[in-house]
């Protein structure tokens, strides 16, 4: 193999930038040719491709978002924009891919390599930690400290005013980011898809802790349906609280998937990306590399998306305990 390129796909996550100089020097090192493609498959179907060397990743291992930008492209998953894209990589004699993102990501790279055979390594990029595979994803340690600094903040107030605050945070179906950033933040109650808690036991704690003198309370809710959309919690509880306790709902939003990344993302990030292009190398494809109890593992990409990544049931209990 001797030209690759390196792509950032989906939400985009605090250390993509990390990753994508790893997989730019680290090909460098190899004396590899390294491509860079802007906007993911979008990029990749319009051909927006160009050469990088060791100068183009200079200065951005401390950057959040991607200077490769990001995009999620409907077009890359029909048959017509899949064409288009080999098109691209066949003119530029591209051979093998590093794409870093999720599971929109890789099930697209599935496919491609599927109908036209070029392999794709992934490294795992996103805020929500929802891939098998790996114990962490890029960007979600930035994610949980981001949250983490305006639960504190949230606190400060609450406390103040005597009231409950009910903070809904990103992680579209997985509750990672609610449970690590409620816990860090001490809050009353976490609410995740993965174990749903009844409305009624919500309020038995609040109630609970408002008998015990607490003045204020945090209820930290993972985004969606599942867990339940925060307004919608607040609603129900306001009716059933007596008596009647002054409640608040903060959405925190995009500003999780922004700013400078953590030194664990930063570190993480770099060792995926060098991963993920060494194992191009090797001969890997279909293959998501991941951290796993510090070692550096592949796993086929229908896995990643496939299998499920549990929460541990020890820190759903440890809430309730350290809440009491
Ligand atoms: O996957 C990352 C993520 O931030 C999710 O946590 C969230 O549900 C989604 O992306 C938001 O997507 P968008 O930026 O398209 O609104």
């Amino acid at each position: 193999m001797k030209r690759i390129a390196v792509f950032t796909s989906g939400g985009d996550a605090p250390g993509m930038n990390a990753c994508i100089r790893a997989v730019v020097r680290g090909a460098v090192y190899h004396g590899l040719e390294v491509f860079g493609i802007r906007r993911g498959y979008s990029g990749m179907i319009n051909g927006d491709i160009f050469q990088m060397t060791s100068h183009s990743v200079s200065n951005i291992v401390q950057r959040g978002g991607t200077i490769l930008k990001s995009a999620r492209s409907k077009e890359f998953m029909t048959p017509e924009g899949r064409a288009k894209a080999a098109e691209q990589l066949q003119k530029f004699g591209i051979e093998g891919l590093v794409a870093i993102g999720g599971n929109g990501t890789f099930t697209g790279a599935t496919l491609f390599y599927d109908e036209y055979g070029i392999p794709t390594v992934g490294a795992p990029g996103t805020i929500d930690n929802d891939l098998y595979g790996t114990d962490h994803t890029i960007g979600f340690d930035t994610a949980v400290n981001t949250a983490l600094e305006a639960i504190d903040k949230i606190r400060d107030t609450a406390d103040s005013h005597d009231r409950i605050f009910f903070i809904e945070v990103m992680g579209r179906d997985s509750g990672y980011i609610a449970i690590q950033s409620g816990i860090a933040g001490g809050a009353e109650m976490v609410m995740v898809p993965e174990v749903l808690t009844p409305i009624s036991e919500v309020v038995e704690t609040l109630k609970a802790g408002w008998s015990r003198q607490k003045s204020s309370s945090i209820v930290v809710i993972a985004e969606g349906e599942e867990a339940g959309i925060a307004t919608e919690i607040a609603e129900k509880i306001r009716a059933q609280v007596e008596p009647k306790v002054d409640m608040r709902v903060t959405t925190l939003g995009h500003i999780q998937r922004g700013g400078i990344p953590t030194a664990y993302d930063r570190i993480l990030a770099s060792r995926l990306g060098l991963g993920a292009l060494e194992g191009l190398m090797n001969g890997e494809k279909n293959v998501m590399a991941g951290v796993v109890n510090n070692e550096l593992v592949y796993t086929p990409f229908r896995d990643t998306i496939r299998l499920p990544k549990p929460i541990s049931e020890d820190l759903l209990r440890m809430v309730k305990i350290l809440s009491v």
